[in-house]
């Protein structure tokens, strides 16, 4: 169903009765990383932007303490109390909200019982971060309510919200995620993507405008989920690298924070090879970063468009969470006449490509990548010339 918003109202009273005057309307975009992948978590630099794709909740307060759930995809309401939020784990979905809702109360925020009717238009398990738009639509839906509730007069706090969601995934649904996609649904800017630096959450707006080219997602529809191990276990990888490191540079508290020089003098003291070859991933992908914001400041796409093929080839060969489908589909984008980079982005194992293709070769790329990754993996894929969007917000359209 495309975001109607009218249509959304109606059906929310269809669920919940009343009428559609107190309704309210929140969106959580999704977002897609150009470049900077599995970083955030070692404190690195990262470059997202939010999507138009969203998370859009329509709610209303109500009076009895709790937490009640539809959503548009799903048969089943759920709900849960205010005061028994944890118990929100074993949900048959509405983990996340009840998640947030939990670290939101435990942050000392004062929540009111809301009704809601979620709507997604970010597809699930893409590594567009379709928890992370649900998690910042539910946080800024609950704050907005509760203090309105609470007679409290302040505005929400987004990179707070950030903060907090990404707590969730880590403490409530046990994802040990950085905060590169929480912190992108909350801090997006049309038009724009964002240069974070994971370590101190400090950040800058970068217009992300690619004169003749386009950036175009492409859905390889192989599903993923975040919770599986191998995530977890990167994370973990990585922590054991900077173990071994900090023998020999104690006064370094991340990964990240290790230069290139400083990696190539001590590198050789990592003896197990898989642990190196992450570790060797992640400071020459923090060091991309940089050189493909300079690229940006410089309008020289072709360089950014280099370093994305760069970045792609480490996240495949050296911190291998890509699988077939992914890698089908960036060297089949690679071979369309003009495309100046490829890459997957997100968590890997499935979900979404980020590619930067010009702008008269849009149908002729979707065909070609289309037809050829088909052949090769029996999957049909999507494709989505992306529109870089606002962040978490409410909306307040003219009805
Ligand atoms: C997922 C996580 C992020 C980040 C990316 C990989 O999207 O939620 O924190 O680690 O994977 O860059």
């Amino acid at each position: 169903m495309e975001k109607d918003y009218k249509e959304l109202r109606k059906k929310f009273c269809e669920l919940y009765g009343g009428s559609e005057e107190e309704l309210r309307i929140f969106s959580g975009p999704g977002r897609v990383n150009l470049i900077g992948e599995h970083i955030d978590y070692c404190g690195g630099f990262v470059f997202p932007a939010a999507l138009s794709l969203d998370s859009t909740v329509i709610a209303r307060a109500n009076k009895d303490n709790t937490l009640r759930m539809a959503a548009t995809d799903l048969p089943v309401k759920v709900e849960v109390r205010l005061d028994n939020l944890i118990s929100g784990k074993t949900l048959s979905w509405g983990n996340y909200q009840a998640g947030v809702a939990y670290m939101l109360q435990n942050a000392g925020y004062k929540l009111v019982g809301v009704d809601m009717l979620f709507h997604d238009t970010v597809p699930l398990g893409s590594g567009l971060s379709s928890s992370a738009a649900i998690e910042l639509a539910a946080a800024v839906a609950l704050v907005t309510l509760g203090n309105e509730a609470h007679g409290i007069n302040k505005p929400v706090d987004l990179v707070e919200m950030a903060v907090l969601s990404q707590k969730t995934e880590n403490e409530f649904c046990g994802v040990n995620c950085g905060i590169m996609d929480q912190f992108a649904s909350a801090m997006g800017k049309k038009d724009h993507a964002i240069l974070l630096d994971c370590s101190t959450l400090k950040y800058e707006y970068l217009p992300l405008k690619l004169e003749g080219y386009k950036i175009v997602l492409g859905n390889t529809r192989k599903k993923r989920s975040l919770g599986e191990s191998k995530y977890n276990e990167r994370v973990a990888e990585c922590a054991e690298g900077l173990e071994i490191l900090k023998k020999y540079l104690p006064e370094k508290k991340n990964l990240c924070s290790i230069t290139v020089e400083e990696f190539e003098r001590y590198k050789s003291r990592i003896q197990n090879e898989v642990i190196r070859k992450r570790a060797t991933h992640v400071i020459y992908e923090n060091d991309r970063v940089l050189k493909a914001v300079e690229a940006l400041r410089k309008n020289d796409i072709p360089e950014l468009g280099r370093l994305l093929v760069e970045a792609n080839a480490s996240i495949r060969d050296l911190y291998q969470v890509t699988g077939k489908e992914l890698d089908v589909m960036t060297a089949e984008a690679m071979k369309v006449e003009g495309v100046l980079g490829a890459r997957m982005t997100g968590a890997g194992f499935g979900g979404c490509t980020v590619n930067i293709v010009p702008e008269d070769m849009l149908g002729r790329f979707m065909e070609q990548v289309g037809k050829n990754y088909r052949e090769q993996t029996g999957i049909v894929p999507q494709f989505h010339v992306s529109a870089i969007g606002d962040g978490a917000r409410e909306i307040k359209p003219e009805l």
